[in-house]
């Protein structure tokens, strides 16, 4: 390569190399070696980061769980890469699109501990998990695990596999309270047969925010000879974890959920020595069996996504997981807090600390799910989701990093007022 096209080249990886958040650099840097814990509380700090984001003021939003939007600087990183990309052209397509694409792949693989030759960048966790139930070499008679309270798009497809290579698939119900990692461990084994292929469990459930006791239950599932695949939808950049803890086969999410990267935005890790149990989705040309690139033929795609997911990471990063994660935990806390002793009111999601993060579900006696969250919306400008699944009935609340503990304070006296 000559030095002009050296520096054209270079210039081009550098797309990738995020710049910038002083903004939040410098809230971090002012904290004083507080502790994760005791920067929680710390209501001024938490403006200053609500301060990053472009906040619609018509109601109090407590449904991030579906989309994490992005905070206005990652959202501008963004902008200037669909500008650069349009301004490159197929140019950027034949050069480097490749080289960024893989380090997104490691800047992800870095959060969780693994190698990026065991990661997909994906869609969305729909892609990701459903890439591994559609691919296995399932056989007539095959048994798979999950719960009632699963995701339906992975429970739909665990339909699809049923009708197609005639698997039995078994359904699990998780309590909302259980009283011991044992009674969840239990739960899933009582499922197991000799027949059983693959376990799915969430990583957090997203209807109710409880956190499952992960590597209990791999244990426990490896021990029978049955490979797990974790949902981890919601888990993903909400609570620290690194996958050789979890020691899943398969684990899948979406980055534009807890990450705040942009829509279409997923990761599908597999163990490295599944890659070769998979069959793609979509053909790949030859390639190792073992190349995790084999599952991720996708076409032309959005590569402008990919480069502001880096952008994210860097926001992320600047701010620290572990200031994240205990945050939201101590958010949902300040709300869940309150309402457990109050009479017609239930809240779905478990009291310890170890068992939740920032999601919540509350549910009153006497009002259905979606009469709630209408009431909620329509009398309060509180926006929640309504839930009305086996076992869990009442609302989602999903604050984020931005939601003050007035607008909690807010949903307290609403959810209050409409029980009496
Ligand atoms: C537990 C869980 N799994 C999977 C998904 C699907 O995510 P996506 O629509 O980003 O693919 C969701 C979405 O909310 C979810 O909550």
């Amino acid at each position: 390569m000559d030095k002009r096209s050296f520096i054209k080249h270079a210039s081009l990886l550098s797309l990738a190399a995020p710049l910038g958040f002083a903004h939040i650099r410098q809230a971090v840097a002012n904290t004083e070696g507080k502790t994760a814990a005791q920067l929680a509380a710390d209501e001024e700090f938490w403006l200053g980061i609500r301060d990053d984001y472009d906040i619609k003021p018509d109601y109090i939003n407590l449904e991030n769980g579906y989309y994490c939007f992005l905070p206005r600087e990652t959202l501008e990183h963004l902008i200037s890469h669909v500008r650069a990309v349009n301004y490159e052209g197929s140019y950027y397509m034949r050069t480097v699109q490749y080289e960024n694409k893989n380090r997104v792949a490691n800047a992800v693989a870095e959060i969780v501990g693994c190698t990026a030759d065991e990661v997909a960048i994906t869609r969305n966790t729909t892609e990701s998990l459903d890439l591994v139930i559609g691919g296995l070499d399932w056989q007539t008679g095959d048994e798979a695990v999950m719960a009632e309270q699963d995701y339906g798009a992975m429970l739909n497809h665990f339909e699809l596999v049923a009708r197609r290579y005639g698997v039995v698939n078994r359904l699990v119900s998780v309590p909302n309270h259980p009283r011991s990692d044992q009674e969840l461990v239990d739960l899933y084994a009582a499922a197991i047969t000799d027949k059983t292929r693959l376990l799915m469990i969430s990583h957090m459930i997203n209807i109710t925010g409880q956190v499952l006791p992960v590597r209990k239950i791999v244990d426990m599932a490896h021990a029978r000879g049955v490979e797990v695949m974790v949902d981890g939808a919601h888990a993903f950049s909400h609570i620290p974890f690194q996958m050789r803890d979890l020691d899943c086969d398969y684990y899948g999410t979406s980055l534009h959920k807890w990450l705040s990267a942009p829509l279409g935005s997923g990761m599908l890790y597999v163990k490295k020595q599944k890659i070769d149990t998979v069959w793609p989705l979509l053909a790949e040309r030859d390639l190792e069996p073992n190349d995790m690139r084999r599952l991720n033929h996708i076409g032309t795609h959005p590569v402008h996504t990919d480069l502001a997911i880096l952008d994210a990471i860097a926001y992320q990063n600047a701010l620290g997981l572990e200031r994240k994660a205990a945050r939201l935990q101590y958010l949902q806390h300040y709300w869940t807090s309150r309402l457990r002793n109050v009479s017609g009111v239930k809240v779905n999601t478990p009291v310890e600390i170890f068992r939740h993060g920032g999601i919540g579900n509350v549910g009153i006696d006497a009002m259905t799910p979606q009469q709630l969250a209408e009431a909620l919306m329509g009398d309060y400008r509180i926006y929640t989701a309504a839930i009305d699944r086996p076992g869990v009935r009442g609302v989602r609340v999903t604050p984020n990093i931005y939601t003050t503990t007035e607008e909690l304070d807010a949903l307290v006296a609403a959810v209050e007022a409409l029980a009496a």
